[in-house]
């Protein structure tokens, strides 16, 4: 029914990550087609850019945040530990009758949050359900490691799903999967039940995000391709049914690789890696709505998002417009 996102104002380029660690603008851009994230300046929390990104999708929606049952936030940089970031969305906006709840499943939160809000709607629980992937990952990137802290941006986006009684609109299909034996790629050691805070632990840098770039990347390519290969085809539906493929925004050649996959030419593969880096949850649904501001996802036309993310978790969602 609408879309909405909401990033920092402050700027990092490739040009300012030069400075701080040893690297280049040539490398981040070929490597990866990164020139600029959004950061947040001290202060600003995720709830601060989820709420904005919720009022904004509402507002597309023409409606009211008391018009919501349920507020379901996609992060793994949530405000706090608990309470959950989508209760200080529900206070933010006031939305009265609305249940709330996070969600972690890292970069595929947000097609993980669309199936909940999917299935929340047709088993009657819920007519009207938002949807929002948001981050902070600034807060979790050790900027003394170049091989992660040119990749990761803040943000987020946040999508308004309503019932609809239309056989010809809404979500079509989800597909979820996870692989918990690989976690050891990609994750953040410190802060749970595990490895609690200790000077120890904060001493050993246990609260910044850990990723094996190279092996991930292998992972991600096959992941995203078959869960893109998979949900066209269970759907009866090839590449050339897509009007807009919105890929998790983690690396260009990821985004290529998967495309190729399902047959789906550039023209109709939405891209804004360069402008925010990885945003994790928050990608898909702000590119879903620059793509929807920009006129390149009209109603009527079916999308294709696809992401992969630690844990490791990948899915795919099909929805028409
Ligand atoms: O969002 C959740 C999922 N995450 C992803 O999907 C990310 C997946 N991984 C990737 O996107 C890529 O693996 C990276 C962008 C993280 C890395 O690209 P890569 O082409 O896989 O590079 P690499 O890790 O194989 O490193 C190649 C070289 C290494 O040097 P040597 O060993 O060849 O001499 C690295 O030390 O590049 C070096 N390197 C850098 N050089 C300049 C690593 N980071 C940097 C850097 N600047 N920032």
């Amino acid at each position: 029914m609408g879309t909405g996102h909401a990033v920092p104002e402050k700027l990092l380029t490739n040009a300012d990550l030069e400075k701080i660690v040893d690297t280049s603008d040539e490398w981040i851009k070929t490597r990866t087609g990164m020139e600029v994230r959004h950061i947040a300046e001290e202060g600003e929390k995720t709830s601060d850019f989820a709420a904005e990104a919720t009022r904004r999708a509402l507002e597309d929606a023409g409606l009211d945040a008391k018009d919501l049952d349920v507020i379901i936030v996609a992060s793994v940089t949530g405000d706090m530990q608990f309470p959950s970031t989508a209760c200080f969305v529900q206070d933010k906006l006031g939305a009265k009758q609305a249940a709330a709840f996070d969600i972690a499943a890292a970069c595929s939160g947000f097609i993980y949050g669309l199936s909940l809000a999917n299935g929340m709607i047709a088993t009657g629980q819920a007519e009207t359900v938002a949807v929002v992937g948001a981050e902070l990952l600034s807060r979790i990137t050790d900027y003394t490691d170049r091989s992660t802290c040119v990749l990761f941006g803040d943000g987020a986006g946040a999508v308004i799903v309503r019932k609809t009684d239309d056989p010809e609109r809404g979500i079509i299909d989800t597909y979820l999967r996870s692989d918990g034996s690989l976690y050891e790629l990609l994750y953040m050691p410190g802060g749970g039940t595990n490895v609690p805070f200790s000077h120890e632990s904060v001493d050993k840098k246990l609260f910044y995000l850990r990723m094996e770039g190279r092996e991930v990347f292998k992972y991600a390519v096959t992941a995203m391709g078959e869960a893109a290969e998979l949900i066209l085809k269970r759907n009866d539906l090839t590449g050339d049914d897509v009007d807009l493929l919105l890929p998790h925004q983690a690396n260009l050649r990821i985004i290529d690789a998967t495309a190729r996959r399902v047959k789906i030419p550039p023209e109709r593969v939405y891209v804004n890696i360069q402008k925010y880096g990885n945003t994790s949850a928050a990608s898909i649904p702000i590119a879903l709505d620059e793509a929807r501001k920009e006129g390149r996802l009209q109603d009527g036309q079916l999308a294709l998002m696809v992401a992969f993310g630690a844990g490791f978790t990948w899915g795919s969602a099909l929805v028409r417009f």
